[in-house]
């Protein structure tokens, strides 16, 4: 635990060495479940690298950026984590926590308005203080438009410039481009 430091990069920053590291503990972490989560090694994105000792890589977290808007109204910024993972060999000692702390802290400092993920750890977030979206939720993306979304579990962590937005409100999540949430 004392040798853990957890590094910021850009998609861009990342060699191909890293990116392969990251696919690689994805795969384990996610146990090869196919489309279970976007491709990490992609460029668009920040990614939150979790180090130990010398430089294994223990942990990761992908946050897009993405805008939403409330009832149609607004364009407010937001985070959205993906591709969360500890390797299977150090689960349960804190670095999954530590990683998801840091993201929030990141994105506090950066001036976000939300932070915003899916996920079937529901249990897991709300110990950190995540709470379950109610309300409708919709993807704009380029491509296909307007669809509805609401699995695996949508959660959001509210930030202090999070607009007064309650839990049932309808929110719809812009995807400019890159991956979905
Ligand atoms: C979810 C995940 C990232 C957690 O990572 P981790 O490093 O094991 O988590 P932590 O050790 O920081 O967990 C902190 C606490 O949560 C507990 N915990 C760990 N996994 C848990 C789970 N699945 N459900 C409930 N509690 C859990 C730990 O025991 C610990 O509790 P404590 O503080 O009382 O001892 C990891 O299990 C993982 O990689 N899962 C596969 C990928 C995944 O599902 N990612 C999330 C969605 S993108």
């Amino acid at each position: 635990m004392d040798h853990f430091r957890l590094l910021v990069r850009s998609g861009k920053e990342l060699g191909a060495y890293q990116k392969k590291e990251i696919k690689e503990l994805c795969r384990l972490a996610f146990k090869e479940e196919e489309g279970g989560y976007p491709d990490p090694s992609l460029s668009d994105g920040i990614h939150f690298v979790g180090k130990r000792g010398l430089g294994l890589l223990i942990s990761h977290c992908m946050v897009v950026d993405r805008s939403f808007s409330i009832g149609g109204k607004g364009s407010f910024t937001m985070a959205c984590p993906t591709a969360l993972a500890t390797h299977p060999d150090y689960r349960g000692r804190g670095y999954g926590r530590m990683t998801v702390m840091e993201v929030c802290r990141y994105y506090e400092g950066a001036g976000y308005d939300l932070i915003m993920m899916t996920t079937e750890e529901t249990r897991w977030f709300e110990s950190l203080g995540w709470i379950r979206w109610k309300g409708p939720l919709a993807l704009d993306e380029p491509r296909s438009g307007l669809s509805p979304f609401s699995r695996p579990v949508p959660m959001i962590y509210r930030l202090s410039k999070t607009p007064p937005i309650s839990l049932r409100d309808d929110l719809t999540v812009v995807c400019k481009g890159g991956v979905a949430v």
